[in-house]
């Protein structure tokens, strides 16, 4: 790993054994982007890659005739004059004017990485990575810009990031911040988003780009279950195994944008960032902004290398504290099994009983604060409710730990329903916009935490439960959308930066809950899986997947949010059947060999199983105990797409190739077909393993493959839907 600045040609070249990105300063100042991809020699000068013949119909910029933005590679592209393209930023200064020339001035390059104020970054220390901060500056405008760009010893991978500064006397409007761009100088390449909605998140779609935009964006205050920001671009032939990649993952949780713009002449323009829309933030003389970071990933080894980088960086240097690369607990939670009617009879009946089955935390869900009986009320009264329990959280987790359970519960700290104290006493701390009836999502109003005052009352109404209690887990849900986003009493020119105030409160909020308890184990929740995304991962090592718990829906879930987040930070439980999202009933195996690629826990109430299942419950707990590290931290093959074919399987294999969990899945079964083979993929290819008493070679596993009708001899029967089997593969030493 290294940054190395060519002086004399200007230009900086950041590399470590798998990529470099290469960037120049154009002849009018402003950076240019020259290469980014596998690793490549470090060359003087570059300049070559810059084009100088002016086209006809081009427009050129007048004081250097022959070069022209919109025929080069912008890095940073500003508005307004010849590049005409997606812009990374507007800034519109006093007199209104919009068009900027940001020209470089100065750099930096450190070892190790700054964080960013009040957001969620990256981190590495002084040997894991360098940084090149690149200081820009518009001195019409009065102000400054540093780009920041580190590589990482350890993954193919640059982070950025942008910082603004305003120098002047008078207000700049800062109306678009994007965190990155990439210019690249062909478009031949597909487009992968992961969209959806509510219960189907995060499911993968490709499509040609070519000239003109495509974009995944989310207006809604939450990153979102519509589009997950996290996108990938690949070359046409790039498969799981092979072929070129590049990803773009936003560290944020908020309103997004992540667009590719095929220019006229053949550039391709990537782009990703906090949505333009209704962004607006003023800044003052010395007020600076600061955009979120965007990781970009590259490979020339195919989509499962792509997400390997990405789950390796984030579990290494995205997820902080006590539960980083630590197995995580098997939890038994309360909702699917009563919703909000429970007692504290029932609910430590149900923690009895998961105990006797080797759970290792209870969760209590929703209902156990204020007048909190339905989704109606209470939702902003974080005081428990004596009818239900009597000794408060206090006595509740006391009764739960003693019985050798850790004991968390669920809060949705960002909301309040109108029929609620918190309301009626402060019926202005709601987004909501003057003179209108705010919207309801789910019966609730949305607290501004764009306001101090109000993450601090929720903060400290929340401090108390779990100061007094022996907490050890808390589900944070989120369950609906921004909608009349106005904060009642910031100036209208601040109102601009409400939608992204309102996230850093969020943030700070969480920020200050860790700092008061580091040993809580925080899974982030949105209806499910509205708010998945590499920001909330800073906070919240693991997020619940999705509302759908049904085990075939599940495994397309999960099989898209694999490409962009760690298996561990997946929450996924075994349900009841018949499913209360599908209707479907699948077998305990199946619903269990589903959940054990995540964080596995239980969501229903183990008492009403019958004999048989609960014996094999006992077995399941068992078997994610004994094999957890491997598939929470092991490296993640996809092996057979469930989007391509009425099968889906994956593979984990440890780091030193020793052992290996794959689990297949049927979703349909194919009558009177033959039922083929699978290959795998991850193991040595020269060594002897034992799968099912039978030896293979590692090449013969991954070359021809497994054939899938050994495993019907077996018992498993594959040969009807919604089957499946999880299977162990284990390296031995000696000869066949
Ligand atoms: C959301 C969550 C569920 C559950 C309920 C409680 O829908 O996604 O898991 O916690 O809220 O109201």
């Amino acid at each position: 790993m290294n940054i190395i600045w060519n002086k004399t040609s200007g230009q900086f070249h950041l590399y470590n054994d798998r990529i470099s990105y290469i960037m120049g300063i154009a002849v009018n100042g402003e950076l240019t982007n020259l290469y980014f991809g596998k690793r490549i020699h470090d060359k003087e000068n570059m300049s070559y890659v810059i084009f100088r013949t002016a086209m006809p119909n081009v427009l050129v910029d007048p004081d250097t005739e022959s070069y022209s933005m919109e025929l080069n590679r912008q890095e940073y592209p500003s508005f307004g004059t010849t590049d005409f393209g997606m812009h990374a930023f507007e800034a519109e200064t006093p007199n209104g004017s919009a068009v900027s020339t940001f020209v470089y001035k100065s750099h930096m390059i450190c070892q190790g990485k700054k964080g960013i104020e009040g957001l969620p970054a990256t981190y590495a220390d002084k040997e894991e990575a360098m940084t090149l901060d690149i200081e820009l500056e518009d001195e019409e405008a009065r102000m400054s810009l540093v780009l920041s760009y580190t590589v990482f010893r350890d993954y193919p991978v640059i982070a950025r990031h942008a910082a603004f500064k305003y120098h002047g006397n008078e207000k700049v409007r800062l109306k678009r911040a994007l965190s990155c761009c990439l210019d690249l100088p062909d478009q031949e390449y597909e487009w992968i988003q992961f969209s959806g909605a509510w219960a189907r998140e995060r499911i993968p779609s490709v499509r040609k780009l070519g000239s003109g935009i495509v974009s995944v964006e989310s207006r809604r205050g939450v990153s979102s279950a519509n589009h997950n920001p996290f996108v990938i671009i690949k070359r046409p032939d790039t498969n799981e195994s092979q072929g070129e990649a590049i990803g773009f993952s936003f560290v944020y949780s908020g309103n997004f944008i992540a667009a590719a713009e095929g220019g006229s002449f053949g550039r391709l323009r990537v782009l990703m960032g906090i949505h333009p829309d209704r962004f607006c933030f003023k800044l003052s003389g010395g007020e600076s902004f600061e955009t979120p970071e965007v990781i970009m990933a590259y490979t020339d080894g195919g989509l499962n290398d792509l997400s390997r980088s990405y789950h390796r960086l984030y579990n290494n240097n995205l997820v902080r504290g006590r539960w980083k690369n630590e197995p995580r607990p098997i939890l038994n939670n309360n909702w699917e099994a009563t919703f909000m009617d429970f007692t504290e009879e029932r609910i430590l009946k149900i923690a009895s009983k998961a105990k006797e089955a080797g759970v290792e935390l209870f969760v209590l869900d929703d209902g156990w604060f204020g007048e909190r009986n339905d989704d109606f009320a209470g939702l902003g009264d974080w005081v428990e409710n004596t009818d239900k329990l009597p000794q408060g959280m206090a006595g509740l987790s006391r009764k739960i730990n003693a019985m050798g359970l850790k004991f968390g519960f669920w809060i949705e700290p960002e909301m309040v329903n109108p029929d609620s104290n918190l309301y009626r006493r402060h019926p202005d701390w709601v987004l909501s916009s003057p003179g209108r009836k705010p919207s309801l999502g789910r019966h609730q109003l949305v607290l501004d935490f764009s306001r101090k005052e109000v993450v601090d009352h929720i903060y400290n109404m929340l401090y108390k439960v779990i100061d007094g209690a022996m907490i050890s887990y808390i589900k944070w849900d989120m369950n609906r959308s921004l909608s009349e986003v106005y904060s009642q009493t910031a100036e209208s020119e601040e109102q601009g930066g409400v939608y992204h105030r309102y996230v850093l409160g969020m943030y700070s909020l969480y920020e200050r809950l860790i700092a008061a308890f580091p040993d809580i184990l925080f899974e982030s929740c949105s209806s499910g899986g509205n708010r998945f995304d590499a920001g909330m991962l800073y906070y919240a090592p693991q997020a619940w997947c999705s509302d759908n718990t049904d085990a075939i829906d599940r495994i397309r879930i999960q099989y898209g949010t694999s490409y962009g987040y760690p298996i561990v930070s997946v929450g996924s439980h075994v349900s009841a059947v018949p499913n209360q999202q599908t209707g479907r009933s699948v077998s305990i195996e199946t619903r269990a060999n589903v959940a054990y690629f995540g964080t596995f826990g239980y969501e229903l109430d183990l008492n009403e199983l019958n004999e048989e299942e609960f014996e094999k419950v006992r077995e399941q707990i068992r078997f994610m105990k004994k094999y957890r590290s491997l598939i929470q931290f092991g490296d993640f093959y996809r092996l057979r797409s469930p989007f391509e074919t009425d099968q889906a399987a994956w593979i984990v294999v440890s780091e030193d190739k020793n052992t290996a969990l794959l689990g297949f899945y049927c979703l349909r079964a194919n009558v009177n077909m033959l039922p083929g083979f699978l290959k795998l993929s991850g193991l040595d290819p020269d060594r002897l393993y034992m799968m099912e008493n039978e030896k293979y070679y590692g090449d013969e596993l991954m070359n021809m493959g497994v054939a899938i009708s050994r495993f019907y001899k077996k018992g498993f029967t594959i040969a009807e839907d919604h089957t499946s089997f999880v299977t162990v593969i284990e390296a031995i030493d000696q000869g066949i």
